[in-house]
């Protein structure tokens, strides 16, 4: 059997005995949001460090469990705390998450990250929906033999991020009087942030943010069937569009800010997605 898949057969396993809970919406929490987890009705929640061969996140600040519980009726499973593929794993462990979160029932994945805006028109604190990706300055996920028990060798990907999904939303945002931004995220690699020079080519190339998780996360669940959709923080301008040197620390500090809005948001949107399904 592919190894890959073996692995995540394993993780499986040790879900299933330690959590007997079917989530319907996985969302990952990104940089600021990660506490979010712990505001919903908590019905279980499993250390990365307790399933087998589960990549674990080196990333200060970063957490790492699954919770399992509710957000309104709606049964989520949420990951505090992401890998990254800077952090040296490969690209399979970077998406096993949210394999594995696929494997225990849920049919909708929620991404949110923070990222640098590109974009001259956005502001720090906005928000953006992602509307479509460039994934490919990393390496795909979906490199090696293909797991036919998950999808197809050559999927489609002309609409990662749902219309459905976006334009609920998009509602929510509106209900709740936050504005929204709409554009396409492009990832790298990291860990450095990028030249100003690189910041232009994102631009040219049509990113609105850049980021450096989130796109592979988009094309594994794109892969599997998953409906997807992502919001991006924007946690600072990129590179070379304001005079300041850039910071983990603005990341952090932006984000945390806005973490009540973005919570909000989700809180909103979850609950409203739960309807659809
Ligand atoms: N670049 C890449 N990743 C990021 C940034 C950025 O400016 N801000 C937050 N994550």
């Amino acid at each position: 059997m592919n190894a890959v898949y073996e692995k995540l057969l394993r993780c499986y396993d040790c879900y299933k005995v330690k959590i007997d809970f079917e989530p319907k919406v996985a969302l990952v929490l990104g940089s600021g949001l990660e506490d979010y987890a712990e505001s919903i009705e908590i019905k279980a929640t499993l250390n990365y460090h307790d399933i087998e061969g589960f990549p674990v996140s080196t990333v200060p600040g970063h957490k790492g469990r699954f919770i399992f519980g509710y957000v309104g009726e709606v049964p989520v499973v949420v990951m505090q705390g992401r890998v990254h593929y800077y952090e040296g794993y490969p690209m399979s462990d970077v998406v096993l998450p949210i394999r594995l979160m696929k494997m225990m029932g849920a049919e909708v994945l929620f991404l949110t990250n923070a990222a640098g805006g590109t974009n001259y028109g956005f502001n720090v604190g906005d928000f953006m929906l992602i509307t479509d990706q460039i994934s490919s300055f990393v390496q795909s996920p979906l490199i090696g033999s293909n797991i036919d028990e998950l999808g197809t060798r050559f999927p489609d990907m002309s609409e990662i991020y749902q219309k459905e999904l976006r334009a609920v939303i998009k509602n929510a945002a509106e209900s709740l009087g936050i504005t929204l931004q709409e554009g396409t995220y492009l990832q790298l690699s990291g860990p450095n942030f990028e030249s100003p020079a690189e910041v232009k080519m994102c631009r040219t190339l049509g990113a609105d943010a850049v980021g450096m998780s989130t796109a592979c996360e988009a094309v594994a669940a794109n892969h599997m069937g998953m409906k997807v959709c992502g919001i991006s923080c924007i946690s600072n301008l990129a590179c070379g569009m304001s005079d300041q040197p850039l910071s983990h620390g603005e990341v952090q500090e932006t984000a945390d800010k806005v973490a009540p809005l973005f919570k909000a948001l989700i809180t909103k949107s979850v609950m409203e997605i739960g309807k659809l399904f």
